[in-house]
């Protein structure tokens, strides 16, 4: 029987995506910029079956079961399939599997059927599993244009540097809280958009920050990245906690993990959080301090709550 596995890979994103204009196609308000991370992987396997069978995802059966009917209307394919998903990383610890199980679904469906689609059509169809997926197409440095149609043939995600172009970028993930979130993403941007006063204040200036990073990322201007990254965070959050009901994702080592990071760079160790729809932090650093930044870690955490590459 015809079987293939794809691999795909998390991202997390240095400029942020909260929030759609269109629900139904994913559309957003705003474009996004990320970085993928290639210490966590996505396996899916892809096989033909009498019904739908969904196998490991995390990502709500539901959803994928919605994704399989859109792209069998899309493509024209008759169809059932068996999806079976292995993630290398712990796939309830609030880390971006919905990302990487999007895209290799959509990977896996193109190969599965041969349907020879283009990065850009790619990315298009993982769109509609999950936003972020569109930016899992791809490794490295990405960009997710918002586009301007009304149908989303401009929203999609392209590479901007691969991922061999500034090998010192790193990330280290600490994992404070593993436990299912109480609001999901897709809800919680919705409340936002909805009921945040200055929401739209938030989308202005993260958009303009978009050629400002791409420039740091151009000349590996870390500090500048690295602020921007924080910057655009710390207005998303401020953005949820402000929408009605408010959102508030962080939890008492969140804050401890953003005073860990605002202390080191006091010390002279350059270093910058970015934290998403979760607890867990995302210190962004250079290899040439990773080290010392993770023996400081283990000060506060354990070594099982630290992943990088
Ligand atoms: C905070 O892609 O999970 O991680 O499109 O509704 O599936 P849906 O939302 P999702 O949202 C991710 C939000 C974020 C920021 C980001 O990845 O840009």
């Amino acid at each position: 029987m015809k079987k293939i596995t794809i691999q795909t890979y998390a991202n997390i994103a240095l400029i942020k995506y909260w929030g759609k204009r269109d629900k139904k196609l994913f559309l957003p308000t705003k474009s996004s910029l990320s970085i993928s991370l290639p210490y966590l992987k996505t396996s899916t396997t892809i096989s033909e079956s009498n019904t739908d069978k969904i196998v490991g995802i995390n990502t709500g059966i539901q959803n994928v079961k919605k994704f399989l009917n859109l792209f069998r209307k899309i493509y024209q394919i008759k169809k059932n399939f068996k999806i079976e998903t292995t993630n290398n990383f712990p796939t309830a610890a609030g880390l971006a599997s919905s990302a990487s199980g999007f895209a290799a679904i959509a990977k896996g469906l193109n190969k599965f059927c041969n349907l020879n689609l283009s990065n850009k059509e790619l990315s298009i169809l993982a769109r509609y599993g999950s936003g972020s997926a569109t930016r899992s197409i791809q490794q490295g440095f990405v960009l997710w244009n918002k586009g301007d149609y009304n149908d989303g043939s401009d929203s999609y995600a392209f590479q901007i540097f691969d991922q061999n172009f500034w090998p010192e970028f790193c990330i280290i993930i600490v994992i404070i809280n593993s436990d299912q979130k109480n609001i999901s993403s897709r809800q919680a941007m919705q409340i936002t958009v909805n009921t945040c006063s200055f929401y739209k204040n938030w989308i202005h200036k993260s958009e303009k920050r978009i050629p400002k990073m791409l420039q740091a990322i151009k000349t590996k201007d870390f500090t500048t990245v690295g602020k921007l990254a924080e910057l655009d965070c710390l207005q998303m959050h401020k953005c949820m906690k402000n929408s009605f009901p408010a959102i508030n994702y962080w939890q008492k080592q969140t804050l401890q993990i953003i005073d860990f990071v605002k202390n080191l760079r006091k010390q002279k160790i350059h270093c910058y959080f970015t934290i998403d729809a979760g607890p867990n932090v995302k210190i962004i650093c250079l290899k040439k301090d990773r080290a010392k930044i993770i023996n400081n870690l283990l000060n506060i955490c354990n070594s099982s709550q630290i992943m990088f590459n």
